[in-house]
């Protein structure tokens, strides 16, 4: 339901099951839904009542992922459980850019089974700066969610995260794109959004279409960025959003092209006849304003460390009833993320941090990535490297921060801030 000025939904987490594959259906969790969770839309400017229902047999949380929202128990971490049965009422106005965010559960220290039975949904954020840009945005026919996960099937069609347990981070043999496998999408336009979430417990993806085809990023996890960036070969590492503008001007009626992670296909685009393009895709998109340091701040440094069971950051686990820092609100800090690895062949941590969107500063000292000149809320950190971000609180609360590698989040790689 919406008015001019209020949205009000409900999310109800429920158990259920999806037929999959020929044969029996697959036991799988979802919000409102069998399996993940439609779009959920959010208009800036407007506040938004949202009623959150456990139908689930345990205790679950919603976390807003990238939301920009007061405190914690809006912003749906540990500090916000709903009992199984029970349900709570959360209000907010959205009041950051456009973005594709995304909805899913985070109780301590259950989250990775909770995502990995499907409560993940996409959430967009819409505004008018984004409106006015030349860009597809119907969705469903040129503007596409991609939630990329990957499950094991055991016997009868079933997923088993216990007989698939690692700490270091659950995967699967089988890509399960959107919650569907051998996914595929009917192109009727040429050119085709894709908002893309990279929703596995631990899996990087390396996206690039089959034929090599260049497209252009257009957003990152918090917002349009300032200009297009083009690839061929990207990668996504767990929990961040990447949008994707692909020109299929070349192809016609018939054809067909996968993009594709490492070697293996995630997606088949069908290529209908489409009318040709008369525009071209801005160079320019966006501002983003450059947030100078607060002077007198101190940098925050903070170290990722350990695998399986041994993960740690800054040497410590996770417990809730410790504040492990403290920010005001407004200032802008300087946070230094060190990735720890002395162990050959690291793993590369993303790094993400609740309530806020950052900017990426440096990397081992030297420029960010070509797409990380936008908002971020999760910056991947590659074995030995140190990455230095500007990070604000809009918000008094408590936020957590840690790995999202859901495994070693649970694991109590993972702390929290208090802003004040
Ligand atoms: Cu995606 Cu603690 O979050
Ligand atoms: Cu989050
Ligand atoms: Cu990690």
């Amino acid at each position: 339901k919406e008015t001019a000025t209020d949205q009000y939904y409900t999310v109800t987490a429920q158990e259920s099951e999806t037929q999959l594959l020929p044969g029996p259906k697959t036991k799988t969790w979802g919000y409102n839904d069998s399996l993940l969770g439609k779009t959920i839309i959010f208009k800036r400017g407007k506040k938004v009542h949202i009623t959150l229902k456990n139908e689930l047999h345990e205790l679950t949380t919603f976390h807003w992922h990238g939301l920009n929202v007061p405190g914690p128990y809006i912003d749906g971490g540990c500090h916000a459980p709903v009992y199984p049965g029970q349900s709570s009422e959360i209000e907010f106005t959205c009041n950051q850019p456009a973005a594709t965010l995304w909805l899913h559960a985070h109780p301590c220290p259950s989250t990775a089974q909770q995502v990995w039975h499907g409560l993940a949904a996409p959430v967009v954020v819409q505004d008018e700066a984004e409106a006015k840009l030349p860009l597809p945005r119907n969705y469903g026919v040129d503007d596409f969610p991609l939630i990329l996960q990957d499950r094991n099937f055991h016997a009868d069609n079933q997923w088993d995260y216990r007989a698939d347990y690692d700490p270091d981070g659950v995967q699967g043999k089988t890509p399960m794109i959107n919650g569907t496998i051998n996914s595929y999408i009917d192109v009727t336009t040429q050119r085709v959004r894709l908002r893309v979430l990279d929703g596995a417990n631990r899996r990087e993806f390396r996206l690039h279409f089959s034929d090599g085809l260049e497209f252009a990023q257009i957003a990152s996890d918090g917002g349009i960025l300032p200009e297009p960036v083009y690839f061929t070969k990207v990668m996504m590492t767990c929990a961040e959003r990447d949008e994707f503008v692909v020109d299929f001007g070349k192809y016609q009626d018939g054809d067909e092209v996968a993009l594709m992670s490492d070697d293996v296909p995630l997606v088949h685009f069908r290529i209908h006849a489409f009318e040709k393009e008369t525009t071209q895709l801005p160079e320019h998109l966006v501002d983003i304003p450059d947030l100078p340091v607060t002077p007198g701040t101190e940098t925050r440094h903070i170290v990722m460390s350990g695998m399986d069971e041994e993960v740690a950051l800054d040497g410590k686990k996770f417990e809730m009833q410790r504040i492990d820092a403290r920010q005001k609100v407004g200032d802008v800090v300087l946070w230094d993320i060190t990735n720890s690895n002395e162990m050959v062949g690291g793993m590369i941590h993303p790094f993400h941090i609740h309530g806020t969107q950052f900017l990426v500063v440096s990397r081992n000292g030297h420029a960010p990535y070509p797409n990380e000149h936008g908002w971020k809320d999760t910056v991947s950190v590659n074995p030995n490297e140190h990455v230095q971000i500007k990070v604000r609180f809009e918000y008094t609360g408590v936020y957590m921060y840690h790995c999202h590698i859901i495994e070693h989040e649970d694991g109590g790689m993972m702390a929290q801030i208090e802003s004040f």
